[in-house]
C-alpha cells in the first residue's frame, strides 16, 4: 500500500446532481487516485452563499449534500478512506479566509473567468457582484491550503481558482516562513464535457446534462434526441465525425474502441445511421451508470449511513484546520500578541490579589 504522504482536498457545491461531465471532469480521477493520496472531500456549502441562495435553496443544503455524499460513494469513493467534510461546520476555514483576503488584490480576483460566469448563470450584473463572490476563490484557497493539500483534481473551471490558490500560499510563505505546499490542480481526461443539447458545457443552468442518476430509459430518450451534425438528412450522407457530441460521448463513455472507430469511418463515408450509433451509445452510458444506479440504492437504503460518513469526516478535517491555524498564527507572530497581552493582565491580577 502507498503511504499517502501526500494530500488532495477537492469537492463541489451542493447544489443539486451530478452529472457525466463531473464524472469525466473530475469524479473519475478522485476515484482512481484515493489509494495513492490521502483523500479529502469538501461539501463546499459556504460557496453556495457567493450567488444568492433563496432561503429554500438553503433548506435544502442537506439534502443535496446528502445525495452528492451518495453519489460519491456510488461512483466508488471509499469512506474508510477518504474524509467528507461539510465546510460550513469548519469555523477555522473562515479565519484562514480573512487572513488570505489580505494577501490577493481586488484587481486580480477581478481576473479570474469563472466569476462572471457564475453571477451571469445567477442572473447578477456587474454591479451586482458581490464581495464575497469575487471572494470566491480566496476561501477556496483556505479549503485547499487548511489541510495543506499537495494535489487538487478539479473540472477546467476551477483551474484558475487554484492557480489563485497557489498565488496565495506562496505570498504567505514568503511573507511569514514555509507554512504551505504549492498545490497543483489535476484536471480530468474529459476538461470540459460538452452538453447533450451541442452547447460548449455540461451544466444544470443550461439544462443539457445527463445526470449520475438518470435512470435507464431517461438515458436513453436524453441520447436519442442528442444534437449531432445538423446536416446530415439521411443515412447515406457523409457525416461530420469531429467535434460531434454523440462521438465526443463515444470517446469518453464507450470502452470498445474498436467500435467507435468502426462506427467513425461509416459515419464519414454515409454508411450508419444515427440510431445504431445512438443506441450503442447509450448502452455505453448505462454500463457506466448502472452499477452506480445499484450502489446508490444500498446506500440510501441503509438511513443515517451518509451522514454518519460526513460527522466522521468533518471531525478528522477540522483536526487539520486547528492545526494549520496554530503554525499560520504561530509564522505571522499573531499568537505572540494576545500572548503578551494576557500575561500582562495575569501579572496585574496576582499583584492586586485579584
Ligand atoms: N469551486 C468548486 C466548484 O466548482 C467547489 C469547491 C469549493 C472546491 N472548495 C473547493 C473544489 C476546494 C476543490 C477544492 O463547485
Amino acid at each position: 500500500m502507498a503511504d499517502k504522504q501526500k494530500r488532495i482536498l477537492t469537492g463541489d457545491r451542493p447544489t443539486g446532481q451530478l452529472h457525466l461531465g463531473h464524472y469525466v471532469g473530475s469524479l473519475k480521477k478522485r476515484v482512481e487516485l484515493q489509494n495513492e493520496y490521502d483523500t479529502n472531500l469538501i461539501i463546499a456549502d459556504l460557496h453556495m452563499l457567493t450567488t444568492k441562495p433563496t432561503h429554500d435553496d438553503i433548506a435544502a443544503i442537506a439534502t443535496n449534500a446528502r445525495s452528492l455524499v451518495t453519489a460519491y460513494l456510488a461512483a466508488g469513493i471509499d469512506p474508510e478512506n477518504v474524509n467528507i467534510y461539510l465546510q460550513s461546520a469548519i469555523p477555522e476555514v473562515c479565519e484562514l479566509n480573512l487572513i488570505f483576503e489580505m494577501l490577493v488584490t481586488v484587481n486580480r480576483l477581478q481576473r479570474v473567468p469563472s466569476l462572471k460566469d457564475m453571477a451571469k448563470a445567477a442572473n447578477m450584473s456587474d454591479e451586482e457582484m458581490p464581495f464575497g463572490l469575487l471572494g470566491y476563490p480566496v476561501l477556496q484557497a483556505a479549503d485547499i491550503l487548511g489541510p495543506r493539500a499537495n494535489l487538487v483534481p478539479v473540472g477546467k473551471d476551477n483551474e484558475s481558482h487554484i492557480e489563485v490558490t497557489r498565488e496565495i500560499a506562496r505570498r504567505f510563505n514568503n511573507l511569514y516562513g514555509e507554512v504551505f505546499p504549492i498545490p497543483d490542480a489535476m484536471i480530468g481526461e474529459v476538461p470540459t464535457l460538452v452538453g447533450i443539447d451541442g452547447q460548449a458545457k455540461m451544466s444544470k443552468s443550461l439544462g443539457n446534462c445527463i445526470y449520475l442518476n438518470d435512470d435507464e430509459n431517461t438515458v436513453n430518450k436524453k441520447v436519442r434526441k442528442m444534437y449531432t451534425d445538423p446536416n446530415r438528412v439521411s443515412a447515406d450522407v457523409p457525416g461530420q465525425v469531429e467535434g460531434n457530441p454523440v462521438f465526443i460521448y463515444h470517446d469518453a463513455f464507450n470502452p470498445d474502441k474498436a467500435q467507435v472507430e468502426d462506427f467513425k469511418t461509416r459515419y464519414r463515408e454515409g454508411r450508419i445511421g444515427d440510431v445504431e450509433v445512438k443506441e450503442a451509445l447509450a448502452g455505453a452510458v448505462n454500463n457506466v451508470l448502472e452499477p452506480m444506479r445499484k450502489r446508490a440504492v444500498e446506500i440510501e437504503a441503509d438511513t443515517g449511513y451518509v451522514d454518519q460518513v460526513i460527522m466522521d469526516g468533518t471531525m478528522k478535517v477540522r483536526e487539520m484546520f486547528v492545526e494549520t491555524m496554530r503554525e499560520v498564527k504561530k509564522a505571522m507572530g499573531l499568537r505572540s500578541v494576545m500572548n503578551s497581552i494576557s500575561r500582562k493582565a495575569e501579572t496585574r491580577r496576582k499583584k492586586l490579589g485579584l
